[in-house]
Order: structure tokens, then C-alpha cells, then sequence
């Protein structure tokens, strides 16, 4: 191979240096070589199976081909942008170190399936791995459920006091939101699951090869089913991008309450020191970057996805060089959602609950007034009208300057006559709370079902 690259003979002049620049991809694709060395083997050995190449070239291959991965690792290679991309670097290397052999590999297959094969073998890969990131947070977020499940706290809507939960019940939030991102990814490497290598550049191959061989070597589910579609499909980059930049909202969900936690208008809770930073002008500061970054890099990660769906938009089949630009954003959305999720865990892990305090804002703005309803209705009344009854009280207690559960029974009674003394009974926080006993509700028992089963589930994955 000369420094003409890929490009052969055809050419006589050489590349501009600026379009060297702009072609050429190793900067960053360099990261795919164990893919591309693992799928460039299973070639290697399925040519040799059928007779395409000797058994021994392929052999000779695949062992120089380990041989140059571990050179390129251990920093005795250097990678050349006149050879374009990851490909033609390895493949220029093998050759220098083989010989003819090497020059043997490309038989029957295109860079186009090549980095295709490449891409779904990283995407199902990260997938993998972000799923088992996102399996530490889940039990990091289950432990806290555990330790605050006799922790009580206001439950919000539009950032009102609403009704009292269990400090448990809102960490288990998190939970079913990041079981939901487990099941995208798993959706998302699912669907990556067919092996592109034979679609040759876009028309497949006139050599005899076996594709269901090479896809079982590589550890794919099956084949693709049409070589235009499959040298030019980034699809599966799509998903996962925007399986990823879902994670990545929940995360910043979490930040948010995070920094609204430690706020000292809240003080619901404090961060451990190693998630938290300092100002250099203001001595006192404490402020909670790692939860504010987790919280930004959304725009980053969502900008990944917006990219990839206008590299592929308007896109004539099969391949263009554009998909080249698909590797970026796929590479920086799994890098930096891996990272929000280690830190992410660390921080949940190293949270505590001012459950004082969080007691204190329970008993503050009439959060039991729903029970006073609720009650009138085991006494008949129409909920409406109970509504209403208990509107007028929260009323009345405002202007007293009462809770609830201070106003006497005799102000109780001229709102309606049905209220006993057992209304006291229900206007208990613990009790208000517990009796929401349904599937998904936050009663104690429910609570700790919830996370004994969610933890049964991430044992069994
Ligand atoms: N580096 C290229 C990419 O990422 C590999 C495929 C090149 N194919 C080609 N026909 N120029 O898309």
C-alpha cells in the first residue's frame, strides 16, 4: 500500500493537505481497533474455511493482526492520517509485517460493511456497558430507598407541596425511570444485531463467502437482509444515541433536585465533599458542579442525536462518505453518559437526607388536605363536594394560622357534620402516607416490596 491509501493507482497526485485533513478519520476511529481487528479475523478465518484464501494466509492473518493490535496498543505503532482511517491503517501495517498475505484481507468485503460491522460491534458493546453503569446507579439508588424509607418528605407538583411520601418512594422514581433506559439500550443492541459484512461496498460479493459464519464468529444474532441498506444503515447509532440521551435527561433530573436539595432554600439534604466545589472568591461557597455538569451535558448529548439524524437525513443509498460523521457523536454521547453515570452513583451514594427538616415541610401547607376529602367520602359524601369542603378548611386554617390538624372538631364539624375523631387518625403524616396502599404507591409495605423486587431483577441480569 502506498501513501496514496485507499486510493490505488488510479490517482497520480497526492491528496491536498487540507483534504488529508478533512478525509481523514484515525484521529478518532483509531478507538475502534479491537472491533475492527476482531471482524477483520473472522473474515480472515471464514475466507480461509472456504477456500477463497489458503488456511494458511488466513492463519498468518489473523495471528499478524493480534500481532499489530498489540503493537498499536502498546504505542510501537503510530497511526498515519495519509492512511485515512482505522482500516487502512491496520491493514497497511499488517501487510508491511506479513507480506502478501496481508494484502489478501480485503478479498470480498468493502471499508463501507467493514465499518459498519465496526460501529454495531462498538454500539452493542457500549450498550453492554452502559447498561451495567446504569445497574450500579439503580443499586446505589435502592440502598438510599432502604435507608430513608422511614424518612418522610413533600411530594410536588409544579414545585408545590403537594401530599407526604416516603423519602424512599421518590428515589425509587429514579429507579423505574433508569430500568426503562436498561430496556432502550438492550432495544437498541437488540436491532444492531445483524451482521452488515457482505455487503460488500453496496452490491455484495461474487465470492463464495458463508455470512451466517462470520456473524456467529462476531457474536451478532444474524445477517443483514439487503447490502444497500446495510452499507449506508446508521439506525442503530440513532437508537442508541437517543437511548443514551434519555439517561441522560433522568440524570438531569437528578442533578436538578440535587442542586435544589443542597440549595439552602431547601436544605433537604447535603453532598458528600468529593462532589462538591468551591468558589474562588466567596470562602463559604459549597456548590454542587457535579450535579449542575450531570444536568448540562444533556445539551451535549441531545445536540449528539440532532446531529446524527441530519448526517443521515436526505442521504441517497448506499454509502456516502457523510456517515463518517455519525462516529463523533456516537463516541462522545457513550463517553459522556458513562462518565455521568460513575459520578452519578458516587453522588447518590454519598447523599444525605436532612430528614428533620424534610419532617418539618411535611407538617407545613396543608399537604394532608386530600385525607380530609378522602375521609368525607368513606362518610358518603361525593368527592366533589368533599373537595370543596376540605378547600374551605385549608382556608379556614390559613387564615387561623392553624395546621390541619389543629383546628378543632367543632370547626371541623361546621364544614360538615360527618367528621369524627378519628379524623386526627387520618390527618397523620405516616398514616396519610400508608394508606395509599396500591401497586406503585408509596406505603411503607409497597415501598419495600418495590425495591426487593427491583433488586431481584438487577441479581438477575
Ligand atoms: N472511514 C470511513 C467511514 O467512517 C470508512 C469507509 C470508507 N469508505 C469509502 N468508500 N470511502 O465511513
Amino acid at each position: 500500500m502506498t501513501s496514496q491509501g485507499a486510493r490505488g493507482r488510479r490517482f497520480e497526485g497526492e491528496l491536498t493537505p487540507e483534504a488529508v485533513d478533512l478525509n481523514a478519520s484515525v484521529d478518532f476511529d483509531k478507538r475502534l481497533l479491537p472491533e475492527d481487528v476482531a471482524g477483520s479475523i473472522a473474515h480472515a478465518r471464514m475466507l480461509g474455511r472456504q477456500g477463497i484464501i489458503s488456511a494458511e494466509d488466513a492463519e498468518r492473518i489473523a495471528s499478524g493482526l493480534e500481532e499489530v493490535k498489540r503493537r498499536f496498543e502498546r504505542g510501537e505503532l503510530s497511526w498515519d492520517p495519509a492512511l485515512e482511517d482505522v482500516h487502512m491503517n491496520v491493514e497497511a501495517r499488517l501487510t508491511e509485517s506479513i507480506g502478501d498475505a496481508g494484502s489478501r484481507l480485503h478479498t470480498g468485503r468493502s471499508r463501507n460493511d467493514q465499518i459498519s460491522t465496526d460501529l454495531r460491534l462498538y454500539s452493542r458493546n457500549s450498550a453492554e456497558k452502559l447498561s451495567a453503569l446504569i445497574g450500579d446507579l439503580r443499586r446505589a439508588l435502592l440502598d438510599r430507598a432502604e435507608r430513608y424509607v422511614d424518612a418522610f418528605m413533600p411530594g410536588y407538583t409544579h414545585l408545590q407541596r403537594a401530599q407526604p411520601i416516603r423519602v424512599g418512594h421518590h428515589f425509587l422514581a429514579y429507579d423505574a425511570m433508569l430500568r426503562r433506559d436498561q430496556g432502550r439500550l438492550a432495544d437498541a443492541a437488540r436491532r444492531a444485531g445483524e451482521c452488515p459484512l457482505g455487503a460488500g461496498a453496496l452490491a455484495a460479493t461474487t465470492y463464495p463467502i458463508d455470512r451466517e459464519g462470520v456473524a456467529a464468529d462476531l457474536g451478532f444474532e444474524g445477517v443483514t437482509r439487503n447490502s444497500l441498506d446495510a452499507a449506508g444503515d446508521r439506525d442503530f447509532a440513532v437508537e442508541l444515541v437517543a437511548a443514551i440521551a434519555l439517561c441522560q435527561t433522568h440524570l438531569s433530573r437528578l442533578g436538578e433536585e440535587i442542586v435544589l436539595w443542597v440549595s439552602q432554600e431547601f436544605s433537604f439534604a447535603t453532598l458528600g465533599e468529593g462532589y462538591c466545589s468551591g468558589s474562588s472568591i466567596m470562602p463559604q461557597k459549597v456548590n454542587p458542579d457535579v450535579a449542575e455538569l450531570i444536568r448540562g451535558k444533556t445539551g451535549r448529548v441531545t445536540g449528539h442525536w440532532v446531529s446524527l439524524m441530519t448526517v443521515l437525513k436526505g442521504l441517497p443509498l448506499a454509502y456516502n462518505k457523510d456517515l463518517q460523521e455519525t462516529q463523533e457523536p456516537l463516541f462522545d454521547a457513550v463517553d459522556t453518559l458513562k462518565t455521568s453515570l460513575l459520578v452519578a452513583r458516587g453522588m447518590v451514594e454519598s447523599l444525605e437526607m436532612n430528614t428533620e427538616r424534610l419532617r418539618r415541610a411535611v407538617g407545613e401547607g396543608y399537604l394532608v388536605a386530600t385525607e380530609l376529602a378522602d375521609y368525607l367520602v368513606t362518610k358518603g359524601r361525593p368527592f366533589r363536594r368533599a373537595h370543596d369542603a376540605a378547600g374551605a378548611l385549608v382556608r379556614r386554617a390559613q387564615a387561623e394560622g392553624l395546621e390541619l390538624e389543629e383546628l378543632s372538631l367543632e370547626a371541623l364539624r361546621a364544614e360538615d357534620s360527618a367528621f369524627g375523631e378519628d379524623i386526627y387518625e387520618w390527618l397523620d403524616v405516616a398514616n396519610a402516607v400508608d394508606r395509599r396502599d396500591v401497586v406503585g404507591g408509596p406505603a411503607r409495605a409497597r415501598i419495600l416490596a418495590e425495591i426487593e423486587r427491583s433488586r431481584r431483577e438487577l441479581n438477575g441480569s
